[in-house]
């Protein structure tokens, strides 16, 4: 009888994660493959990804990286047949790639709409459905065990609104709908989907955010545990979403966001 860490181990399985180059999806990469996992790694900057490839590969694991702009949507999803064709199989997609506007709502033109919603939610959509295509090529385990995993990734902005980033809350809400959809669909042929929603987190995306420290420290003093996320903070969250240990829990966002959204109104 397998134990619970046995349960969280990833040896022989295969992942793709999008936005693995830098940040929260580098730092999600490295930890599936700690965990065990082979890992395709998507992004557009190829030296980036050589290096997070390089890291994979430090920790024992075959890796595969893919210089791939999401805005293509068929390149988009020729990568998720390209990671499943080189490796055999796919068992988890990781959807970390999103970029960021910061502009109020009455300045946002279609073309900043069309751009975020292409890499942050299009992008997400269509690869989910052809990484499910993909898990679906294999037969269900005879334990009854999850045949794939789908995990995306959400935003504070999923669950509530924030100054001049409308468009990209728009698609995060999106993401946490479309994980519970994927979730009810799914379901029933063996693949769970959830979320992991991180809470403010300092990397490029926040570079603006984080720069301006009144604003940095109104948003630190709003953190339960007292300071912003490190990539290193996700990796437990998508071990387990990854993992057998997790093969009951679908439709989810798992927050991790140092208790952020615990605070009721007001400070
Ligand atoms: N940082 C936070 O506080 C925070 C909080 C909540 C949620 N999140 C979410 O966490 C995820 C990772 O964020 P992060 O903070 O790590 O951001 P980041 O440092 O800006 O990294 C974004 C990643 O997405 C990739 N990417 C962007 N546009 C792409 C495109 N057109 N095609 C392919 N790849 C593209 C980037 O790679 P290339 O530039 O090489 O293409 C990079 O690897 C995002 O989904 C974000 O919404 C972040």
């Amino acid at each position: 009888m397998p134990t619970v860490l046995d349960r969280m181990r990833l040896d022989g399985k295969v992942a793709l994660v999008t936005g693995a180059s830098r940040g929260l999806g580098r730092g999600m990469a490295l930890a599936l493959a700690e965990a065990g996992a082979d890992v395709a790694l998507v992004a557009r900057d190829a030296d980036r990804l050589a290096v997070a490839a390089a890291e994979v590969e430090t920790r024992g694991r075959r890796a595969l990286p893919l210089a791939v702009d999401l805005a293509d949507l068929d390149a988009a999803t020729c990568a998720v047949d390209e990671a499943a064709a080189a490796f055999g199989r796919l068992d988890i997609l990781v959807t970390a790639a999103a970029t960021q506007l910061r502009r109020p709502i009455l300045e946002v033109t279609p073309d900043d709409w069309d751009r975020l919603h292409a890499v942050n939610l299009r992008a997400v959509y269509f690869m989910g459905q052809r990484a499910a295509q993909r898990m679906l090529d294999r037969e269900r385990p005879p334990d009854g065990g999850a045949r794939g995993k789908v995990i995306n990734v959400a935003s504070l902005t999923s669950a509530g609104a924030w100054p001049d980033v409308s468009v990209y809350g728009a698609t995060k809400g999106g993401v946490a709908q479309l994980t519970k959809a994927q979730a009810l669909e799914w379901g029933p042929l063996g693949i769970c989907a959830n979320a992991i929603g991180p809470g403010s987190f300092h990397t490029e995306l926040t570079e603006a955010l984080y720069a301006d420290e009144p604003r940095a420290a109104r948003i630190v003093s709003r953190i339960p545990l007292g300071r912003p996320g490190l990539a290193d903070d996700l990796a437990g969250a998508v071990v387990f979403l990854a993992s057998p240990a997790s093969d009951y829990v679908t439709g989810q966002v798992l927050w991790v966001d140092g208790g952020f959204q615990v605070l009721g109104a007001g400070l």
